[in-house]
């Protein structure tokens, strides 16, 4: 296993997921530890001690978030659990709720009572069958154990937790949208300041942490913080769920220590490039990161400041495998058929831009591709960087400055003759990106 396993440590049977095999493992002792010894301004400090950096995507210091909060400002405060796992790539989140769903509960107990939160969320995407149905039942297990509701394990502290089940729409991950959602309104993305810990769900301060992220908190509160940040990269503590997914071998959700070699984990834990085909590149963390080639990580280690330096980022943990001869035109147009579909349309740059993009990228891929066209993506792109509430404008340029300036040939080579390079070939490809 590539490195240390912090929450991949069990083996997956068909009771795993259960309170009573959960407790088997030692679950909920970390709580009861908490409630019993513990203020609630510790239980902040060893979060923050402890390094660990949001699993969602933008890898801000889950301790730094959570200082912002007064527990004596007289407000109720909100904690929410982000489990829409919308980043087509990303399926990682989707481990945790079906094999380790009382995890997540415990660890959102946990970060509950370091907030003074007495009503939590998950906002967990609808699609999701098995995980939902999984996530309820552990609830409800715990509700009946004491675990959750009125004075939690006989402590003076009371939790309720809702799972609010989403309706698909990829905005609603982003932290704002998805509030506006629990609200019951359209899950519109809100301009920032004030920000969410200020006004959140409410109007009221509000914690909205990954799924990921929380359930690393029975782990750090279990150790102790300063224990976790000798974990991992020296900026990057503790592991990452990684699902990879694409033109890989042996796909699926793997637990790499950060720090770990890029090329190994590719090439030796998953098995290498499917049918031994070359790599061609990879899109590191969501296709809201930019791609890498299979040159760029030679030696890049699985660290925030290694694939910063490589050019790229983490993102959601979700890397896509692309093998030589893949088309790369093709592959940018299933990105940005994605980004036009689920723009919520409320900033003109993201609205009429990503339908801009993609028409333009329509017309190449239909032999009506100009070169002058190349130079339009590229301003669409400009135009939409940080220019837009929420990242999502800033996000499909990455993808198309990213891809534009690796495989400009592709698209000029399509634009010139009229068809692709590699007969249009996705293949793997294509099918992973539709169904994220
Ligand atoms: C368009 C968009 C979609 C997002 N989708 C998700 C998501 O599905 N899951 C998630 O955890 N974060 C998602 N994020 C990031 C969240 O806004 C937020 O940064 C994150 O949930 C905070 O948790 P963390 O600090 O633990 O990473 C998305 C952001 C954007 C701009
Ligand atoms: S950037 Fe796009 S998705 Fe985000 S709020 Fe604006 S229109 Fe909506």
């Amino acid at each position: 296993m590539p490195g240390r396993q912090l929450l991949m440590t069990f083996p997956v049977t068909a009771t795993s997921h259960l309170l009573a095999a959960y407790r088997e493992r030692g679950g909920y002792e970390t709580l009861r530890r908490v409630l019993t010894t513990m203020k609630p301004e510790q239980v902040t400090k060893e979060v923050a001690a402890s390094g660990i950096l949001g699993h969602g995507g933008a890898a801000f210091p889950a301790g730094r978030k959570w200082q912002v909060i007064h527990l004596d400002d007289g407000q109720p405060h909100y904690l929410c659990a982000n489990a829409d796992e919308g980043e087509p790539g990303t399926f990682k989140d989707r481990w945790i709720l079906e094999n380790a769903p009382h995890r997540l509960v415990e660890s959102m107990v946990i970060a509950g009572y370091a907030l003074q939160v007495h009503n939590a969320f998950v906002y967990i995407r609808g699609e999701f069958d098995l995980p939902c149905r999984r996530l309820q039942a552990a609830i409800d297990e715990a509700y009946d154990a004491g675990l959750l509701g009125e004075r939690i394990m006989g402590s003076e502290y009371s939790m309720d937790l809702v799972a609010h089940r989403g309706a698909g729409s990829y905005v609603c991950g982003e932290a704002s949208g998805l509030l506006t959602s629990i609200e019951g309104r359209k899950g519109y993305p809100r301009n920032r300041p004030p920000r969410l810990t200020v006004r959140g769900l409410f109007q009221r301060p509000t914690v909205v942490n990954n799924v990921e992220t929380l359930s690393n908190l029975s782990v750090i509160l279990a150790m102790g913080g300063e224990e976790f940040r000798k974990i991992g990269a020296p900026k990057s503590p503790g592991t990452q769920l990684v699902s990879i997914s694409g033109h890989v071998a042996k796909p699926g959700v793997y637990e790499l220590e950060f720090g770990y070699p890029v090329k190994k984990f590719i090439f030796e834990d998953c098995g290498g490039v499917l049918g031994g085909r070359g790599l061609k590149c990879i899109v590191p963390g969501g296709i809201s990161t930019k791609v890498l080639t299979g040159a760029e990580i030679e030696n890049v280690t699985y660290d925030h400041a290694s694939f910063a330096k490589a050019g790229s980022g983490l993102g959601s943990g979700g890397m896509i495998v692309i093998a030589e001869g893949t088309c790369m035109v093709r592959l940018l147009q299933v990105m940005v058929r994605f980004y036009h579909h689920e723009s919520c349309g409320q900033c003109t740059p993201c609205r009429d831009g990503m339908g801009w993009m993609h028409k333009l990228i329509d017309g190449i891929v239909e032999g009506r591709g100009r070169r002058e066209d190349l130079a339009r993506m590229e301003a669409i792109a400009l135009a939409n960087d940080g220019t837009t509430i929420c990242g999502m404008g800033d996000a499909c340029g990455y993808a198309v400055t990213g891809i534009l300036a690796k495989y400009r040939d592709e698209f000029e080579y399509w634009i010139a003759n009229g068809r692709s390079k590699f007969d249009g070939r996705l293949e793997v490809a294509e099918a992973e990106l539709a169904h994220a």
